[in-house]
């Protein structure tokens, strides 16, 4: 327990301890996530949110890029189709929501991203970080591993 109290960073965001709410979609909402906030946690992720809705400005969409001040510093998560749609909606989260950090999803299963015949994920990856502060290299395991 001692060691989860020591601060770590991602990029230049310090975290007051190594406790991390993970992205859990369907879960961390902004309420869950200030409950968690203020039982302590040193960073907070929202649930995952696709970027072709973020473009298309979906009512419920909008609702969950909604970040509390209180519930700062706080990572965003999105996820989606290609390096396009996944720059404008990184843009958009960057210029128009309160998140400190851009979570890419690029995970297996269903939500894995469609990656053009001609992108690879680590392209992707440099695109994004070329268009948007907030992104940031890091693999969740890893920084679990960081964290832990
Ligand atoms: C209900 C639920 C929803 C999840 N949704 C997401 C998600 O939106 N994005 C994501 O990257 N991982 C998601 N995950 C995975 C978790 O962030 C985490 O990586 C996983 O639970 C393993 O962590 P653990 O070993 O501490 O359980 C979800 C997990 C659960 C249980």
């Amino acid at each position: 327990m001692k060691g989860c109290m020591h601060v770590f960073s991602i990029g230049p965001i310090q975290f007051k301890n190594r406790v991390v709410l993970a992205p859990m979609a369907g879960v961390c909402n902004p309420a869950f996530r200030l409950i968690a906030k203020e039982f302590g946690a040193g960073l907070v992720c929202a649930e995952m949110v696709n970027d072709k809705a973020i473009l298309s400005k979906n009512d419920r969409t909008m609702k969950m890029l909604y970040v509390d001040e209180r519930e700062k510093p706080m990572s965003l998560q999105i996820f989606g189709g290609n390096s396009e749609t996944l720059v404008r909606a990184a843009e958009y989260v960057d210029q128009y929501t309160n998140a400190d950090i851009i979570d890419i999803n690029m995970g297996g299963g269903k939500i894995r991203t469609r990656l053009n015949e001609t992108e690879s994920r680590d392209e992707i990856v440099e695109i994004l970080t070329d268009y948007v502060d907030k992104v940031e290299r890091r693999e969740k395991e890893k920084l679990a591993a960081k964290a832990g």
